[in-house]
């Protein structure tokens, strides 16, 4: 039986503090470099989510050694040829479409057939965009449909660099080719439409020998050879694709401040704090710092008076692809038409999002324009919403699940939300969190 959250009450006014926990694509490709490394790593902060969860029984089911417990996360890398590829090898990605792509980079010198599986959500996804790529380095692919999960790969020892053009802007594709050309004699060029960019901060860090060129629409990529990865110690900082649900609480809610602390501010994942400033949402970023190669801060967030409308700029929408559908609730309470264009990546999620982000707009008395790309949402200030609203059936997409609960807390209505447990693939503590906004401590 799904688990329902009920939601009865919108949330009150609240000035609080609090953390998220860890940020994904950090952490799973933490485990990725740690599985490489020669030697131990160590991450504290973690995310420990199915995602992440799901990478770290990966690595294991290669042969790598990983212990984990609440605070430390250690694993006993063997070297960058250390995997050993046993024979009927089945690696389940569960619902992450980043470890899914990301580990076939990763596991491309293998001369042994691998099966990859994922979940419901996970085998309707495109892994063509990926196996494309890799095939071109000389890796042989069989995938359901010549597009889906379940695959087989069959890997090589004589790899070819390649030349590619990567015009999604996906960072797990990136990435993938990125891990691919660490394992190939030659130099791999690759150009890329910008998007976040943790791999390539993780490869400079550890002096592996890449070199990044940034233009104004893409990146110029090279990647060599890479014989040798050092450990590395790692702090996670927080997500802040799990933060943009409480930025945007806050923005919601009159009377209410919140400050999120220790988040990671990667340039290339903020476009949801450009979009929301433009909107007027009053957002501060303070106690800057950099770990590593990868910036964070503090943020603080009051809620404003108006909320404008947003033309919204395709250029910001790579570094803001995880967060539109809880922006688009701002929309919805905005004074005016807001437009969304040039979004087709979002059906590409884990459910079709630009889909769901106008189902809930409608369900909620907001009209919406939406073609396969784009939205039109006419917002309404004065929203308040009086009625029950069922959310199901959206396989279990940890976003729409979090984004009903923004909306109820903000909007009012008796909500009967399904699938509790999908939050547990990227936000665990998303609902103590909520409960710790709605209380009065
Ligand atoms: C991610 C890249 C993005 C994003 C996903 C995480 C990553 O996907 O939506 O949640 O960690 O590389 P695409 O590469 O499909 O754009």
């Amino acid at each position: 039986m799904s688990k329902i959250e009920v939601i009865r009450n919108k949330i009150k006014p609240f000035k609080k503090s609090i953390i998220v926990d860890g940020d994904k694509s950090i952490s799973i490709r933490w485990i990725l470099f740690a599985s490489l490394a020669n030697g131990i790593s160590k991450a504290k902060n973690l995310l420990i989510s199915e995602d992440v969860i799901a990478a770290i029984k990966t690595i294991k089911k290669l042969g790598i050694k990983v212990i984990l417990d609440r605070k430390i996360c250690k694993i006993y890398g063997k070297g960058i040829n250390g995997f050993k590829y046993k024979k009927n090898l089945t690696l389940n990605a569960e619902n992450s479409g980043t470890l899914g792509r990301l580990i076939l980079g990763l596991i491309i010198n293998s001369q042994v057939p691998i099966k990859i599986i994922g979940d419901k959500s996970l085998s309707k996804r495109d892994f063509k965009r990926i196996s494309d790529p890799l095939s071109k380095f000389g890796a042989k692919f069989k995938l359901k449909n010549n597009r889906n999960l379940p695959l087989k790969i069959v890997g090589s020892k004589n790899l070819k660099p390649i030349s590619y053009f990567e015009k999604k802007g996906s960072a797990q594709c990136k990435s993938s080719v990125i891990f691919a050309g660490m394992r190939t004699d030659g130099t791999t060029k690759i150009k890329a439409k910008k998007s976040r960019n943790h791999t390539e901060l993780l490869c400079k860090y550890l002096g592996l020998p890449i070199s990044i060129k940034e233009k104004k629409q893409f990146d110029e990529i090279k990647i060599k050879k890479v014989k040798k990865i050092k450990s590395i110690n790692y702090e996670i900082p927080g997500d802040i694709s799990s933060s943009a649900f409480f930025i945007v609480l806050t923005a919601l809610n009159n009377r209410s401040s919140l400050i999120i602390k220790n988040v990671n501010i990667n340039p290339s994942r903020m476009g949801v704090i450009t979009i929301l400033k433009k909107m007027g949402v009053k957002i501060i970023l303070k106690n800057k710092m950099i770990f590593k190669g990868e910036k964070k801060a503090d943020i603080k967030i009051q809620s404003p008076k108006l909320l404008k409308p947003i033309n919204c700029p395709s250029r910001l929408n790579s570094s803001a692809i995880d967060e539109f559908l809880i922006i688009f609730l701002v929309a919805a309470k905005a004074k005016g038409v807001s437009y969304f264009k040039n979004l087709s990546e979002l059906n590409q999620k884990e459910s079709p999002r630009l889909e769901w982000g106008s189902k809930i707009l409608n369900l909620i008395g907001v009209k919406t324009i939406t073609t396969k790309n784009s939205i039109k949402i006419f917002g309404n200030p004065n929203l308040k919403i009086n009625k029950k609203i069922i959310i199901k059936n959206y396989l279990k997409d940890h976003r729409v699940f979090m984004t009903s609960v923004i909306a109820a807390l903000s909007f009012g209505g008796l909500w009967e939300i399904h699938d509790r447990d999908s939050i547990k693939t990227s936000f665990p503590n998303f609902l103590k969190l909520v409960k710790f906004l709605k209380s009065d401590d």
